[in-house]
């Protein structure tokens, strides 16, 4: 059993930091090098984390390396096709056994002093054995340090370290599930090859906590709409961009453990659009297609089939509306690296899949626009919530609060449609605070944030 202990400096109880009533978050969760530390063991360490997709290592002796909060994993299959994920560190003295990203091996030999590991982790070569270890060393106990549970989601790789933790399927509950079917329904799943990755000088959450935030776009990202979608008068003159809710154009959907999706649902002007246009003139944003499968109804359900817009699965992997999934790495209390996966339907023509690749490089990654706009945002952000002189003051996610209606749709998934609003975000922290209290698996699962089935 994975048990963490709270440090003293830091409350027992994380909700005295996030308060729902006043819809207020303290600032120092964002920048407190403890708190940090904590949410590595509490969150990441306890929690299922997104590795890589299946066809990233489609053979035997395939490998991808990912992170699980900070530590670096490999991800590979054995001799028998089994997924595996290992702590990438060396039983002998810690060294990384895999310094590739991405490839092929027979096995993971440490360039330090040569200890070799097996595609199933054990520890199947020491240089030495006989003459220096007089064959004394029990090899069987030095193997790579495994994952003990690994699990795919349509596809979709996820590790967890803790023994105790629930199946995938059960912690990602219907929320996490349509979240990850918004990319996994769209067809034959392919990621195009290369993740752009690039660090931020921010928490980790504010990057999260962006996915859902539609009142930033209108204004931060004034500059990629006018390219984009410029909107111009009847002489053509530029015109500033629109505010971009009127109500009940959002939706909202709330899923224990913090998972949550935000944002705009499919708009008339989209199915217009769509209808439309000639196919290779559409937009992956306005790529509606997939959604008329029967399958993806039955997968999605009604309320889940309108959303158009950000799931992140809890803690940190954004699916967007194109078909992307962009990881927040944790890099310190005041650093993120943040890896941008682009996925196509393999089944697409090639016209379509470069769409989707111009797409993604316009709007995401270190070139693209949207990112630059965003990460100077969260870096001041972040700094701001390190200020001694304004860490009594905090954060303030009130927007809409207690006036969101909670519905249920025929397949019993609960969803808020509303305008721009915060809900998402607050309900993250909410749930943020119930992993970082809770000293346990058994304890979070019995103490953890309900979904609202009222209002929020
Ligand atoms: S650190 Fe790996 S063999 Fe010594
Ligand atoms: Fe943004």
């Amino acid at each position: 059993m994975l048990k963490t202990k709270a440090k003293s400096r830091l409350p027992e109880d994380f909700h005295d930091l996030v308060d729902p009533e006043q819809a207020t978050v303290d600032r120092s969760i964002f920048s407190d090098e403890e708190i940090y530390k904590l949410e590595l063991e509490r969150i990441f360490a306890r929690g299922w984390n997104f590795m890589c997709h299946e066809s990233q290592i489609p053979k035997p002796g395939d490998f991808f390396l990912s992170f699980i909060g900070d530590d670096s994993v490999i991800a590979t299959r054995d001799k028998t096709g089994k997924l595996q994920v290992f702590l990438n560190t060396c039983r002998h003295r810690g060294n990384a056994v895999c310094r590739a990203e991405q490839g092929h091996t027979k096995s993971f030999l440490c360039t330090y002093h040569g200890w070799t590991y097996g595609l199933d982790g054990k520890l199947i070569g020491v240089p030495g054995y006989k003459d220096f270890y007089h064959e004394d060393l029990d090899r069987s106990q030095w193997g790579l340090v495994a994952a003990p549970h690994v699990e795919s989601y349509k596809g979709f790789v996820f590790a967890c370290m803790d023994p105790d933790a629930p199946n995938l399927n059960e912690f990602l509950g219907p929320v996490g599930r349509i979240g990850l079917d918004l990319i996994a329904e769209r067809g034959r799943i392919v990621p195009i090859d290369g993740i752009k990755k690039n660090i931020i000088g921010c928490n980790w959450k504010l990057a999260v906590d962006n996915a859902f935030d539609y009142y930033h776009a209108p204004l931060t990202h004034a500059s990629t709409i006018m390219v984009r979608n410029p909107r111009v008068d009847k002489e053509g003159n530029a015109l500033p961009p629109r505010a971009n809710s009127s109500a009940n154009d959002h939706r909202v959907m709330l899923g224990s453990y913090g998972h949550a999706i935000s944002g705009p649902k499919v708009s008339e002007t989209e199915r217009s659009l769509a209808a439309l246009l000639p196919d290779h003139k559409i937009e992956p944003r306005v790529d509606l297609a997939w959604r008329d499968k029967p399958e993806t109804l039955e997968a999605m359900g009604p309320a889940g089939i309108e959303i158009n817009s950000h799931p992140n699965i809890f803690p940190n992997m954004w699916v967007t509306e194109s078909s992307q999934v962009a990881l927040r790495i944790p890099r310190g209390p005041r650093s993120t690296e943040v890896w941008w996966f682009s996925f196509v339907d393999a089944d697409l023509s090639d016209e379509r899949q470069k769409a989707y690749v111009e797409h993604s490089n316009f709007l995401h990654g270190p070139s693209g626009m949207n990112e630059q706009e965003d990460g100077e945002n969260w870096d001041q952000s972040t700094r701001g919530t390190a200020s001694i002189l304004a860490k009594n003051f905090p954060l303030n996610y009130a927007m809409n609060r207690d006036r969101g209606e909670v519905k249920f749709d025929n397949a019993g998934v609960a969803y808020i449609d509303t305008h721009v609003n915060e809900h998402a975000q607050l309900w993250m922290y909410m749930c943020w605070a119930d992993w970082m209290t809770a000293p346990d698996w058994s304890s979070l699962k019995q103490r953890h944030e309900s979904p609202p089935t009222d209002r929020f």
